[in-house]
């Protein structure tokens, strides 16, 4: 067995406990050999001696099935894909030892020279033959994509800025007059939808982290808001605020803003809030996050919103206990509308939103705390929805839409699945409101932040890492 060097990291992490001390700590050292040694005991009898696979996968392909990241592998071997047989170590094997193991991992395949494969120009599925192109590049952290018309696309970018994207090329300058946004954290500019009837009223909608400042407060506060306005040449006109939050409900949070925008046959528009990380909110229907919410595009309620007649409640929300939505759609055929959450460690969710309804979040769930504690012991309850589909581990699934088109005919109607950690769009078939079959039809190209149907039938994806819109068409 070929030895490798042996190495340790030494990491110096700075901690703030209390306002005054700051206090510096050892807070990694990583044993390369000690590694090798746990990973020749635990895990070579499946992934094979020299990590090129056996039972189970190479690990030292460039490829990560499962997300690439560090952190995603060490939770991996913690806790485990035990549908797919990977076993859970984490009664097995300590903290810092599986750390030990994943630089053993890391260091053979820095031996290896291994690199992570390009986004291929091709790809097979069970029904046809696809061909990649990659259209936009130079982008920073794409976010979503909507088409105005079949050859003008606009493209959100996280900092705050929309992209023209005309007969599949950038137009070099961003739009201008874009609100101003909280690109923090999770928060920015978030979704782009063009509304059903831009050829008639020109509208086009945006969500994004706004923020206010606090007399006092270092720190902005936040919550997500929409917008419509119209495109003027390179500009941004009549710009209007269709839904904003009660300032006091603003939090400082950094995350689970949402937020897609849909709209649905009967002139509904959707739209989501995450938790914004206080997760018992979610259950509050007095507060915005944790919610799908249902307007008219012109900020007006409908009259039959279901928490229209609960005292104290949002008339916006539509349904509760949406940890957060990262995908929205509606079913061409029903006109219902069907989302992707994100579950914590785990449990991340494909559910139809029907009104009313409680999705449970985060009294039941499926999934875990990031550090391994329990959130709750319940995965149901009465009066509370169950997922129509759960992954464990999470995808991290990003983006969602019902195919339609002539160039992939026998996708009609199916959802297109997209996810971020596990770099993949899942093709997935529903027979009501059940999930009963499913096709990797992308996978590593990136991470799928959003995927959508485009007007031509060809399938358009917004990825990152690389930061690039790539479009998938029949070859
Ligand atoms: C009993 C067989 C088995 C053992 C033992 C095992 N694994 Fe796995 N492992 C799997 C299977 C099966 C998968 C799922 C991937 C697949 O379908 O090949 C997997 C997946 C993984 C993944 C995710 C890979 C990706 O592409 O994202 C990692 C990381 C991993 N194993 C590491 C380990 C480590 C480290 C050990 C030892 C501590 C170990 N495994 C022990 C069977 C095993």
């Amino acid at each position: 067995m070929r030895t490798l060097k042996k190495m340790n990291y030494v990491f110096l992490g700075l901690t703030m406990a209390g306002v005054f001390s700051i206090s510096a700590f050892v807070y990694q050292s990583r044993d390369i050999e000690k590694g090798a040694q746990l990973y020749n005991t635990y895990c070579a009898s499946c992934h094979g001696i020299d990590m090129q696979g056996g039972n189970a996968q190479s690990l030292i392909n460039g490829v990560w099935q499962f997300g690439a990241d560090d952190s995603y592998i060490f939770r991996n071997i913690k806790y485990g894909i035990t549908h797919l047989g990977m076993p859970a170590y984490e009664n097995a094997i300590s903290d810092a030892d599986i750390n030990n193991i994943l630089a053993y991992i890391r260091a053979a395949e820095k031996e290896r020279g291994v690199v992570r494969p390009d986004i291929a120009n091709e790809t097979g599925t069970m029904d046809y033959d696809m061909k990649i192109e990659v259209l936009a590049e130079g982008l920073e952290v794409p976010w979503a994509i909507d088409f105005l018309d079949k050859n003008t696309a606009l493209i959100t970018e996280k900092p705050g800025r929309v992209r023209i994207l005309k007969d599949g090329k950038l137009v070099p300058g961003p739009v201008e007059g874009i609100p101003a946004v909280l690109n923090e954290g999770q928060g920015g500019l978030l979704d782009v939808a063009v509304d059903p009837d831009y050829a008639g009223n020109g509208w086009i909608y945006l969500a994004y982290s706004h923020a206010l400042d606090v007399p006092g407060q270092n720190r902005p506060v936040a919550m997500t808001r929409i917008v419509r306005g119209k495109l003027s040449g390179n500009k941004w006109t009549q710009q209007q605020v269709i839904w904003e939050a009660p300032s006091e409900t603003y939090r400082t949070t950094r995350h689970h803003y949402g937020c897609r925008i849909v709209f649905d046959p009967w002139g509904h528009l959707f739209f989501a809030i995450g938790d914004r990380g206080i997760q018992d909110q979610a259950q509050d229907p007095s507060l915005p996050n944790g919610k799908v919410h249902r307007i008219y595009p012109d900020g007006t309620i409908p009259a039959d919103n279901p928490f229209l007649n609960v005292p104290g409640a949002m008339p916006s929300i539509y349904s509760l206990g949406n940890r957060n939505i990262q995908g929205m759609a509606i079913h061409p055929v029903t006109g219902q509308l069907w989302t992707t959450e994100h579950g914590p460690m785990g449990g991340d969710e494909l559910n139809l939103i029907l009104p009313g309804r409680n999705y449970g979040w985060p009294v039941i769930t499926y999934g875990r705390n990031y550090n391994g504690t329990i959130i709750t012991e319940n995965t149901s309850y009465p009066g509370m929805e169950q997922p129509n589909f759960m992954w464990n581990p999470s995808p991290g699934l990003c983006g969602l839409d019902f195919y339609q088109g002539d160039m992939f005919p026998k996708w009609q109607n199916k959802l297109l699945v997209g996810a971020l950690k596990y770099e993949d769009i899942t093709l997935t078939t529903l027979a009501d409101d059940r999930v009963i079959h499913t096709e990797t039809i992308l996978k590593n190209a990136g991470r799928v932040r959003d995927v959508t149907s485009g007007p031509d039938g060809a399938i358009y994806v917004v990825l990152n890492n690389p930061d690039v819109v790539i479009r998938m068409s029949a070859k």
